[in-house]
């Protein structure tokens, strides 16, 4: 791909959702942390040399996971300071990343909580976005029906889901475009949920392709479960680049 490719990992959240003793990216499963399988998986992509992974202030857990990662992966580690939302770390990382980066170059921004995200995705991705001018995401149709939900807990209507998509990461912009368009949001008082979200807001266009369904948002203890064996199968998903 003529274009260089960062990459940046948002490992900077307390897992609210999971209610766990500790953040869910810390979590063990299959034998290592979310964020270790994740790490290693990326590791695999042929993307730029370093990697930049955005921790919370004074994360009391990254050490031990530093210290049981392979020598050749810690060396590329990047460690930024990440903020109180997801757009802020994410933002974050992308000014740590000055002034090695050039405004056309893409950054990939994946969660670290999506372990199970299959190479092959990836690259597909990569591909079909190398021309565009500001970038686009992993994403999958919607499979059930969408029910609006009055606060009794009766259905008060139901939805078109036509046309409608979950949004995953990756999520792959240029370099200059990710930046001002988080620094808009930002500016603006505007919170985003992705990157994507961001660079709308600006009116680029953002490209969606079409990934597996099975590219987990760990978020609920429900879905440690289902992951583990997603990555005890899931030989597969990180082999042929
Ligand atoms: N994230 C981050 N900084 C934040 C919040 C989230 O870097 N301030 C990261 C998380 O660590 C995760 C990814 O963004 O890798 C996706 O966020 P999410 O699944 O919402 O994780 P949490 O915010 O930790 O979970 P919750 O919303 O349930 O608290
Ligand atoms: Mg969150």
């Amino acid at each position: 791909m003529p274009s260089r490719c960062h990459l940046l990992l948002p490992a900077a959240g307390s897992g609210r959702r999971m209610a766990a003793e500790r953040p869910k990216q810390y979590l063990s499963v299959a034998g290592k942390t979310l964020l270790q399988h994740t790490l290693e998986r990326l590791a695999l992509l042929p993307l730029a040399e370093q990697i930049t992974l955005v921790l919370a202030a004074g994360d009391p857990w990254w050490p031990e996971v530093a210290a049981g990662l392979p020598v050749a992966l810690r060396r590329r580690l990047q460690c930024v300071d990440g903020g109180a939302e997801r757009s802020a770390s994410v933002l974050l990382g992308l000014e740590a990343l000055q002034p090695d980066a050039q405004a056309a170059d893409f950054v990939l921004v994946h969660d670290a909580v999506r372990p199970c995200v299959a190479l092959e995705d990836i690259r597909r991705l990569m591909e079909m976005l190398e021309h565009e001018p500001a970038g686009g995401l992993l994403a999958s149709p919607l499979r059930d029906t969408l029910k609006c939900v009055d606060p009794s807990g009766y259905v008060a209507s139901t939805a078109d889901r036509r046309g409608l998509w979950s949004a995953a990461t990756p999520q792959m912009f240029r370099y200059g475009v990710l930046l001002e368009a988080l620094r808009a949001a930002q500016r603006a008082g505007v919170m985003v949920t992705d990157e994507a979200q961001a660079v709308e807001q600006l009116g680029h266009p953002v490209r969606v392709v079409a990934g597996r369904a099975d590219n987990i948002k760990v978020t609920f203890p429900e879905d440690l479960p289902l992951v583990e064996r997603l990555l005890q199968g899931g030989a597969d998903a990180t082999a042929n680049w």
